[in-house]
């Protein structure tokens, strides 16, 4: 789609590096099998996905042999014309292959670092997994570090690409009506959470090593913490907005085990095609890896101070839905009794930020139900984004996060004080878990959870944490 609307640079061409043996006719009828214009006349959609393709080639490499990358590096100096250009390295490899691939890259000279404006630059763009706690974060830092320098990495969290978590800046810092209200005054807790219905099949190998953990809530949903709850950053510039998010995370007390609930789903019996974690292939039969996890945490600044943050996220669940659900404190008002008449658990005036599916931000208020007599139900004001935009179309993650490597903002990239802020809050936790062996509880398939959340949820004064998951 960037393509095709012009957004990269007229000359730019894309080289997929890999192990298969191809050629690049074989790697264009690949490719082609997943390209489709969105909003794009056929006759138009036909040139642009042949001009597309003509800019793609392959070139086969052993991640770590020195003597392929110089057979890169010939390769794309023959398609720069001979003098290097601007490059972007995206390396979606394993995390075994990382080490052996960026020491051969950095011997090879490929990751040169383009520092002065008449130097063509090199960008490298990595994906998690980075490690599985903070000691395996270190050690990968440490290797990265020696092959690129921090402003040539691009880590990315393809959640701080998402259209609704651009949102949470302007949100908070255009609107200021928001501001008096975003604190311990007014909220009493806040939810994030992130359910899929679908399991694990077909990534039991990568998932059953990392956990759900590890897979969303340490990087996905701490993104979306740290944008909530940070406070109003010094400028818009991808440094003190990312100074602002590990001053939060720096504020927040390592999780304990008092505070998690983990959750693993089954088979239900009566469900003939349901499948549980422990059925899924590759899984070992007596795995512990959690599907599901249920965190509160306390954020120790003056703004948040005693408001929990209640995360939960969990695969094989009943349905597919991100959000963010910022509750606002029950103050006595006028209406208490008219108010009582309010199905439980639905009192309290609530801000949702809707990730996906639908993009949203609905602010729950009490209002009159029009009609005779004083009768009172709560409704929304909502902002649909598809239904006041319609026509226009909305970017996928990686779209935005990939214009901006080309543009060389680092905004919505994470930096390595933030992950290793991160860890720090988890990894202890983690540890736990694995040198207890501690088992976690079973769910159906296709329920909304462990029952445990609701016992967490009512020690942190969330009486409502199940009403929520299943809303
Ligand atoms: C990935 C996780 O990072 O995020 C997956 O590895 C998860 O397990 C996915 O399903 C969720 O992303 P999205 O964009 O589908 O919500």
């Amino acid at each position: 789609a960037c393509f095709a609307r012009g957004y990269l640079p007229r000359e730019v061409r894309f080289v997929g590096l890999a192990r298969t043996p191809l050629d690049d006719a074989a790697f264009r009828v690949r490719l082609a099998d997943g390209l489709k214009c969105e909003e794009i006349a056929a006759d138009a959609c036909s040139l642009q996905v042949g001009e597309f393709l003509r800019r793609c080639s392959y070139c086969r490499c052993e991640y770590d042999s020195a003597a392929d990358w110089v057979a890169v590096e010939g390769r794309l100096l023959a398609l720069e014309g001979g003098a290097r250009a601007n490059r972007v390295v995206y390396l979606a490899v394993p995390p075994f292959i990382f080490g052996p691939a960026a020491r051969v890259m950095a011997q090879t000279g490929f990751l040169s670092r383009g520092d002065s404006l008449t130097e063509p630059w090199t960008r490298l763009v990595v994906e998690k997994p980075f490690g599985r706690d903070r000691a395996s974060y270190d050690e990968l830092q440490r290797i990265l570090g020696a092959v690129c320098a921090e402003e040539q990495t691009f880590r990315i969290d393809h959640y701080l690409g998402k259209e609704v978590v651009q949102n949470l800046l302007v949100l908070r810092f255009a609107n200021t009506i928001f501001e008096p209200l975003w604190c311990r005054a007014h909220v009493s807790h806040v939810h994030i959470s992130l359910s899929e219905t679908q399991g694990v099949a077909g990534r039991a190998g990568y998932f059953d090593q990392y956990g759900i953990i590890r897979d969303v809530m340490q990087n996905h949903l701490m993104q979306i913490l740290s944008l909530l709850a940070m406070e109003p950053p010094a400028h818009l510039d991808a440094e003190a907005i990312r100074d602002a998010k590990v001053a939060v995370l720096q504020k927040i007390q390592p999780l304990t085990l008092d505070d998690l609930v983990v959750g693993q789903y089954g088979s239900v019996a009566s469900a003939a095609d349901s499948r549980g974690y422990l059925q899924e292939g590759g899984v070992p039969p007596d795995s512990r890896t959690p599907t599901y996890a249920a965190a509160v945490l306390r954020v120790d600044t003056l703004r948040w101070q005693g408001v929990p943050f209640l995360l939960t996220a969990g695969k094989g669940l009943c349905h597919n839905r991100t959000e963010v659900r910022m509750h606002f404190r029950d103050e006595a008002t006028l209406f208490d009794n008219a108010i009582a008449d309010l199905p439980c658990g639905t009192e309290t005036n609530e801000l949702i930020i809707g990730v996906q599916p639908d993009e949203k931000l609905a602010l729950r208020i009490v209002s009159k139900t029009p009609g005779v007599g004083m009768k009172l139900g709560t409704t929304e004001l909502d902002l649909c984004f598809r239904e006041k935009y319609p026509g226009q179309r909305i970017a996928d993650a990686y779209e935005n996060l990939l214009l901006d490597v080309v543009r060389g903002d680092r905004s919505l990239f994470i930096r390595s004080d933030e992950l290793e802020a991160a860890w720090d809050i988890y990894t202890p936790v983690l540890q736990q878990l694995e040198s207890l062996q501690i088992q976690p509880w079973p769910y159906a398939a296709g329920s909304c959870g462990p029952a445990a959340l609701d016992a967490l949820g009512m020690r942190h004064g969330i009486p409502d944490a199940m009403v929520v998951g299943q809303g």
